[in-house]
Formats: C-alpha cells, structure tokens, sequence
C-alpha cells in the first residue's frame, strides 16, 4: 500500500513558516539525508539553514574525521555541543546535526529546550546503501557498515525517540519526506 503524501500549497507553506519561531533541528543517524532534506526545508519555509558537522569543520579548520583522529570522539562531542549551542541562538531556521549528536544527553537536552526536534529515520539498509556514496564518516572506518550502521541504530534509538516528531525517509523521493515533516510541523505547532 502507497501512503499520499499531500503537498502544502505555497500559502500553506508560508502560514506555517509564521508559526516557526524556533529552529527545527533534523536529528537522526547517518546516511538518512539529514543535510539534503533540511537543505530543501528551509528553501521552502525561506529560513537559513546550517548543517552543524560543516560548521565545526568551519571553527576547527578540520574535517570531522581529522578532529576523531588528532583528538578523538569525546573532544568532537564538546566542540559539536557548543555549536550547536550557537546555531540555536539564532531564531527561526533549519539545522542539520551529526548522527550522534542528539545521543548526547546535554546537547539533546538543549535541542529539546531551543527548537524542535525532528527524527529522521530509515531501515538498516537504506542507511547502509547511503553512507556507500561517502567514506568520510570515521565510525565507520575498519569495520563492516552494515554491522556498524545496525548496531548503532538500535543503541541509539531510545535517544531518537525524545524528539517529539518523527518522519521516515525510505527509498522514495527526498521531496516526499520534506512534505511529510511539513505536514507534521504544522500538526504539531
Ligand atoms: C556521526 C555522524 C556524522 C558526524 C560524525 C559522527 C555519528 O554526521 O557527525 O562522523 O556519530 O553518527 P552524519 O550523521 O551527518 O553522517
């Protein structure tokens, strides 16, 4: 069975982007389109957008993965937590976080606080087929990723799960899952 998914008109769009006085923040595990969707997101509802992993490459002058290497996960979970900490002083707008960052009790504690959390999610093997396209991700370096990406998913769903909306991103069109967290949003305001 194929669940429609309505579009919102433009008007539509726009009255819902009134009501969004905080930033809606995409939470979820790598691989789910966390960065492309909330590109599109934010086109529509014609707020900015920030994708939190960029930003901490952007004041580390690192990459991610440089900064797991010289100085490992737990000094790239402070850094991730304190720029996301800023991107959420910034009113109303889309923000994109690392897979693991809404698992970090204070920097979820704060997202829960400051904006509205959407949980993106997608089978195992969507995930898997996804991260393929990129070998950036340094938890997934050395080891079977479909191992990893499973494993990681079911540790860190409990965390997921406290966001107060949830929306899959299956195989189908990135256009269809924007729809349906619009629809939401408006659900939920
Ligand atoms: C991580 C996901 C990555 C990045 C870092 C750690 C994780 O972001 O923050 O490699 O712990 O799942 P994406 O979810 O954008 O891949």
């Amino acid at each position: 069975m194929t669940i429609e998914t309505r579009s919102l008109s433009d008007s539509e769009i726009r009255a819902l982007a009134t009501r969004i006085d905080r930033p809606v923040v995409l939470v979820g595990m790598m691989g789910v389109g966390k960065s492309t969707i909330g590109r599109k997101l934010a086109q529509l509802l014609d707020v900015p957008f920030a994708d939190a992993d960029e930003e901490i490459e952007e004041a580390a002058q690192l990459s991610v993965a440089e900064i797991f290497e010289k100085f490992g996960e737990a000094y790239f979970r402070d850094g991730e937590r304190r720029v996301i900490a800023r991107l959420l002083d910034g009113g109303p707008s889309v923000l994109a976080t690392g897979g693991g960052a809404f698992v970090q009790p204070d920097t979820r504690e704060l997202i829960l606080q400051r904006g509205i959390a959407v949980w993106l999610d997608s089978d195992v093997q969507t995930l898997v087929e996804r991260v393929a396209r990129r070998d950036t991700r340094p938890l997934l370096r050395g080891g079977d990723p479909k191992e990893i990406v499973g494993r990681l998913k079911a540790e860190r769903e409990g965390a997921y799960a406290e966001a107060p909306i949830k929306v899959m991103s299956n195989t189908g069109p990135h256009g269809d899952t924007v729809n349906r967290i619009l629809q939401e949003l408006a659900a939920w305001l």
